[in-house]
């Protein structure tokens, strides 16, 4: 087995271009309350193991005070207030998607016998990517980096696919805290949306327990401003992100940069758009336009080069919304390397 590659965290603060196509950049090292840059002095603070790892200025959007420590909130509590909450509110939005992430990831959870029926066919997405990596198995040595993680259910499998790290990815400081303690095999309680304002508690714990929470880092950082070196990575996963984040075309150039020689890189969307998330502009026209990106022949990424190894078209892709509305997405799911 070759030398085991840890995972490496730089300064996104001070990171800038070293004139001749290459980067500087420091790697942040422990301080108190989470890490420091040795260059700047920049400080990045950690609350209970997920680290905050935003550029200096930019601030994390927090609509549930998930960066308080305290947080989560008692969840009777929190399912009272969200009933004379305002449903337009980013409060009353982001409480929801706690659920609907929840249970797309944990559909046996789901608390009537007809929403799990509708979430069953989540399982067939775990199936291909099972399928698919053990015929492909990306380098050991290195670490596995997930974007747009959510709950993190799927690190797991990640686990199993390294025998490094696996980095936990997104910009939602709620969804993070929930993983962070979900990976460390807790049970955490949310709101679930039953009907309308009515809200109810909803126990969440990972199937198989805890999650080797010394091997998995939860950090909110920015997609399209990883705070890691070049090539550092034998697996990187985007689930329902190309077609979600402001900037897709420069979502593909990360993630570019982030594969190592040799590396992988398996993506899974719908397709699906919402303009106020994304501009109609930067939409990708589905798998045969994302083929062609990944490929080098769309203009700004030229310098793209992977080859798709396996691709899966219609993989269901059911999310529910509280318990009379699941949306069903048909995913488009792809491994590629270079
Ligand atoms: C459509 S959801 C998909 C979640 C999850 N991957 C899944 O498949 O269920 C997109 C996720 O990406 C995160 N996200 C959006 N923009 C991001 C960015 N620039 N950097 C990191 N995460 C981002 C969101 O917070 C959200 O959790």
């Amino acid at each position: 087995m070759s030398a085991l590659e840890p995972l490496r965290l730089v300064c996104v603060s001070c990171r800038r271009s070293d004139g001749e196509g290459g980067v500087l950049a420091r790697d942040l090292g422990p301080a108190e309350g989470g890490l420091l840059c040795p260059g700047c002095g920049a400080r990045y603070p950690t609350t209970d193991e997920v680290s905050v790892l935003l550029a200096a200025g930019l601030h994390p959007v927090d609509p549930l005070g998930a960066l308080d420590a305290s947080w989560p909130p008692d969840a009777a509590g929190w399912c009272e207030a969200l009933a004379s909450e305002d449903p337009a509110s980013a409060a009353f939005r982001e409480a929801g998607l706690l659920g609907t992430y929840a249970l797309g990831h944990l559909p046996e959870l789901a608390p009537t016998e007809a929403l799990r029926a509708q979430l069953a066919d989540r399982v067939e997405l775990a199936g291909l990517i099972d399928r698919w990596l053990s015929r492909h198995a990306p380098p050991r040595e290195l670490p596995v980096l997930e974007l747009g993680s959510a709950l993190g259910t799927w690190a797991p499998r990640w686990l199993g696919a390294t025998d490094s790290q696996v980095a936990l990815v997104d910009l939602r400081p709620s969804m993070l805290r929930l993983s962070r303690r979900l990976i460390r095999g807790e049970s955490v309680t949310i709101p679930w949306r039953r009907v309308a304002r009515h809200f109810e508690p909803l126990t969440l714990a990972l199937p198989g327990g805890a999650a080797e929470p010394e091997r998995v880092l939860h950090l909110l950082a920015d997609a399209l401003d990883p705070p890691f070196v070049a090539h550092g990575f034998g697996l990187v996963v985007a689930f329902g992100l190309v077609d979600a984040i402001t900037d897709p075309w420069m979502l593909l150039g990360q993630l570019d940069a982030l594969v190592a020689p040799g590396g992988m890189l398996l993506l899974a969307q719908p397709f699906h758009y919402e303009p106020h998330a994304q501009p109609p502009e930067a939409w990708l026209d589905g798998p045969a336009a994302l083929r062609r990106a990944l490929a080098g022949g769309l203009p700004g990424l030229e310098h793209l080069g992977f080859r798709v190894l396996e691709e899966a078209e219609g993989v269901p892709w059911p999310l529910p919304a509280h318990d009379r509305l699941v949306h069903r997405y048909l995913a488009h799911v792809l491994l590629a390397t270079r």
